[in-house]
């Protein structure tokens, strides 16, 4: 069952009714403003900090589960009838309604009582506020007068600080209502010299500020007093509850149209200059007036939206492909590129299931997410990448997590992640390949950020890869620390007691419990270590890390291959983890998924074996489980694994982050078929048909599908902020398609289902556009035989880099196999 529908031409994906079976959200804002909105114009603003700088309060996990939000109300005033032009919260039934959701803007367009109304969200570039231009028009075929009554919460900035400390919260709030201009300036009296405001194109009939008058005791927003009375109450906040409501008053004739525009925003003053006068308490609004003029001026909407999207347009330009395949064209060129911009800039900090105040940027899902993105923003790239190895410690080790604000590594949670160091490799050759850049390998960087430890970044790489020698275990392989990529398997754990934190409980030494998965990572991001040691002309470096990899291989033969695929991981008791000899999680996907990328087993069938265990064990139709057979029951040496029920999360859920890597392990087999097949089963789009069973959005990828063992398989939950962005981008667009970036060119070397007759790419590369037209005449799965560059024959399936010139390079690639 479909909720919706895609349009590819303007890039939107259109909710036609609005009780989709999750919020269907979007984000608004790409650079340091930002809001989710869902399909009923539900969600929350901040800037910057979901936590620290919250401008507009909203309840998870609430019933309805998505209420609060960017609210208006129509309101007939012959007949007092009101409703929500984006349904929610009064949801009367509309005669209209469709919801686009595109690229950084959301349009909810409906009609009821034949009023039609349309509303534009979104956030200017280079502005810390948001836009809602709103429309209305009168079908009918007498005039009307009509009330519009706006409607949104503050919140007192902290989130968690005011979903918690009530006791002072009930008193703090302050606002000021001038010249039709809602500001909220809860603790400016103090220490904060910024605030909120929310204005209106329009002359008010009236405004409301106190949250309790505007909504009346025991009410809702389904149906607030000043509203259901058409007139508000003129309420200014004391304490409790500051909220922002303007009422306008519309006369509209038969087919006559107005706009309304409001503004909400968030602004700073200089400290010294906060108040209107020094010995007043009121704000200086000196600097924000001409903005909000700015923006109450229709004109300067629209061409603030023009450049929103030609920005968009711009990113997305730098890879665009067309396939046979309607489900891959539309994820990669839109949506999926879309999505890991939202993992670069908010990474798994604020969407419906991230509640915006928990955790700080991951070492290791940051690095991860750099391949989703380094292309459409390669400077921003360059910074996250010198921020994230500036938290690294003098071991080699990371910080599992580091503060956006700060840029220092939490304390809170430490390091001991044995897997992060490795992230930090492949996220820097990433880079690299992607941008030629390799200055940056002589940037200093600091360790733990302490002034005077600076290093090139260069070093800090090899102490990444060292640090997985330095601790190696009984079997000679890695040792796992707290966890490796599976967060879950908590193999020094032990913990028996409730609420207590699977990832920094440690009641074990550590010396024992070991991980293939990081095995085959160390194997990787070695290899490409030993590419940029030798190009650095590093040879010796080259050589020993090409020979500790040597050594490594011969130990993943010995203790980590089980028969038919790779083992796990060894237990503090040094018995294996994902053997055949198990009782439960006899085979996991990510060890299958590593070693294979890692190019352990391509030469001996072992690869193959490997991959064929995953598809007889491991695939469904709904994609690929992490492991089997599930958990039926909590072990404590094996930790937060078993404490899913089975089938979800990391027991044995449809982890999506690590299908990809299953995916590029059977390209490198050469399997085309099998790969895109894999694809296809967690593609979004692929899977809209199925809405009903999927239920979340069908234009981004989810964390999570539940596997064969749930009640509830084929179910998605956690969408958009997910390391599945990522992966999922970097493999289809850099090993199925086969355009992928290497250290001196763009390789090509695609791996396809065997029916494609021919695709083709455009794809910017350092300065020059190439455009690669990819034919399959004898329906091969992978092999490019010939390759033409602007008419000509090269050697190999690379194209060097050349000087930039304005025209498009036309490249030719024929697949004979
Ligand atoms: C979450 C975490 C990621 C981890 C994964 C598997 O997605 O953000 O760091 O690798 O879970 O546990
Ligand atoms: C939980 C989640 C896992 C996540 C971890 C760290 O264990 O199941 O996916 O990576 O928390 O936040």
């Amino acid at each position: 069952m479909r909720y919706g529908h895609f349009d590819d031409q303007r890039r939107e994906y259109v909710i036609t009714r609005p009780d989709t079976p999750l919020p269907w959200m979007n984000y608004l804002g790409c650079e340091f403003y930002f809001g989710i909105i869902s399909n009923t114009a539900g969600g929350y603003s901040f800037y910057r900090d979901a936590r620290l700088r919250r401008l507009t309060r909203y309840r998870y996990n609430n019933a309805p589960f998505d209420s609060g939000g960017r609210y208006l109300y129509l309101r007939d005033n012959d007949t007092g009838e009101f409703w929500s032009p984006s349904w929610q919260p009064t949801r009367t039934k509309l005669d209209k309604y469709e919801c686009r959701h595109g690229l950084g803007y959301t349009i909810i367009r409906s009609s009821c009582k034949k009023i039609e109304a349309q509303t534009s969200y979104f956030v200017p570039l280079g502005e810390t506020l948001e836009i809602w231009k709103f429309r209305v028009t009168n079908r009918r075929k007498k005039p009307v007068k009509l009330s519009v009554f706006s409607s949104i919460e503050f919140c007192l900035w902290d989130a968690q600080d005011d979903a918690t400390n009530f006791q002072r919260n009930f008193n703090t709030g302050q606002v000021e209502v001038v010249d039709g201009v809602i500001y909220h300036k809860t603790e400016y009296r103090e220490r904060r010299n910024h605030f909120a405001y929310f204005a209106c194109s329009k002359k008010l009939a009236g405004f409301d500020t106190q949250r309790d008058t505007f909504l009346g005791a025991y009410r809702s927003w389904d149906n607030p007093a000043a509203v259901a009375r058409g007139k508000s109450f003129n309420s200014i906040a004391h304490g409790w509850a500051p909220h922002g409501s303007h009422h306008v008053k519309v006369n509209l004739k038969p087919r006559e149209t107005k706009e309304i525009i409001f503004v909400l925003g968030y602004h700073e003053n200089p400290a010294d200059r906060k108040f209107n006068r020094p010995d007043s308490q009121t704000i200086n609004k000196k600097t924000v007036r001409p903005i909000i003029a700015k923006y109450l001026d229709g004109r300067n909407v629209d061409a603030a939206f023009e450049s929103l999207r030609r920005y968009w347009d711009g990113l997305l330009g730098i890879y665009q492909v067309r396939s046979p395949d309607i489900h891959a064209n539309r994820i990669v060129n839109i949506w999926n590129a879309y999505q890991c911009m939202a993992t670069f800039n908010l990474s798994r900090s604020a969407s419906f299931y991230e509640s915006g105040i928990g955790r700080g940027l991951g070492f290791r899902d940051s690095n991860q997410d750099l391949l989703g993105f380094v292309h459409m923003v390669p400077a921003r790239a360059r910074e996250r990448i010198l921020d994230l190895a500036a938290t690294q410690l003098q071991s080699g080790g990371a910080f599992h997590q580091y503060q956006p604000l700060t840029k220092r590594g939490n304390h809170n949670l430490g390091s001991n992640f044995n897997d992060d160091p490795h992230w930090l490799i492949l996220g820097v050759a990433a880079y690299l390949k992607e941008t030629g850049d390799w200055k940056i390998l002589d940037e200093p960087v600091p360790f733990e950020n302490a002034p005077g430890s600076e290093q090139p970044l260069y070093e800090h790489l090899r102490r990444s890869f060292n640090y997985t020698l330095e601790r190696l275990g009984p079997h000679g392989l890695p040792l796992i620390g707290r966890a490796d990529w599976n967060d879950c398997l908590n193999l020094n754990c032990f913990s028996n007691t409730p609420g207590q934190s699977f990832q920094t409980t440690t009641n074990k030494d550590g010396k024992v419990a070991e991980s293939v998965f990081i095995a085959g990572l160390f194997v990787r991001a070695g290899k490409e270590l030993a590419v940029i040691a030798r190009k650095r002309g590093q040879g010796e470096d080259a050589e020993r890390c090409l020979a500790e990899i040597a050594k490594m291989e011969t130990v993943i033969y010995q203790h980590g291959w089980d028969g038919e695929w790779f083992v796990r991981a060894y237990d503090d008791f040094g018995r294996p983890v994902g053997s055949k000899i198990c009782d439960e999680g006899k085979i996991f996907i990510e060890s299958q998924g590593m070693c294979v990328m890692a190019g352990i087993g391509l030469q001996d069938g072992k690869a193959k074996l490997s991959l064929n265990s995953v598809n007889k064990h491991l695939a469904t139709r709904h994609g690929i489980v992490l492991q089997q057979p599930a958990y039926s029951k909590y072990y404590l040496h094996l930790g937060e694994i078993s404490s899913y029920p089975p089938g979800y999360k990391e027991n044995a859920g449809v982890f999506c982050h690590n299908n990809p890597w299953i995916i590029i392990a059977e390209t490198m087999v050469g399997n085309g078929n099998r790969a895109f097949d894999y694809y296809m089963r967690i593609n979004p789009s692929a899977r809209e048909k199925i809405g009903e069973i999927h239920r979340c959005e069908p234009y981004v990828f989810a964390q999570m599908i539940a596997g064969k063992d749930a009640p509830t398989h084929g179910e998605a939950k956690n969408s958009w902020l997910t390391g599945t962005a990522a992966w999922t981008y970097f493999t289809v667009t850099q090993w199925i398609l086969g355009i992928r970036t290497d250290y001196d060119g763009l390789r090509v070397d695609p791996v396809i289902p065997a029916k494609w007759k021919r695709f083709t790419v455009t794809r910017r590369f350092r300065g020059n556009t190439y455009v690669i037209k990819v034919k399959n005449p004898k329906g091969k799965q992978r092999g490019v035989k010939k390759l033409l560059v602007d008419g000509k024959e090269i050697a190999g399936n690379v194209l060097p880099v050349c000087p930039p010139r304005s025209d498009p390079i036309r490249v030719e690639a024929v697949l004979e196999g």
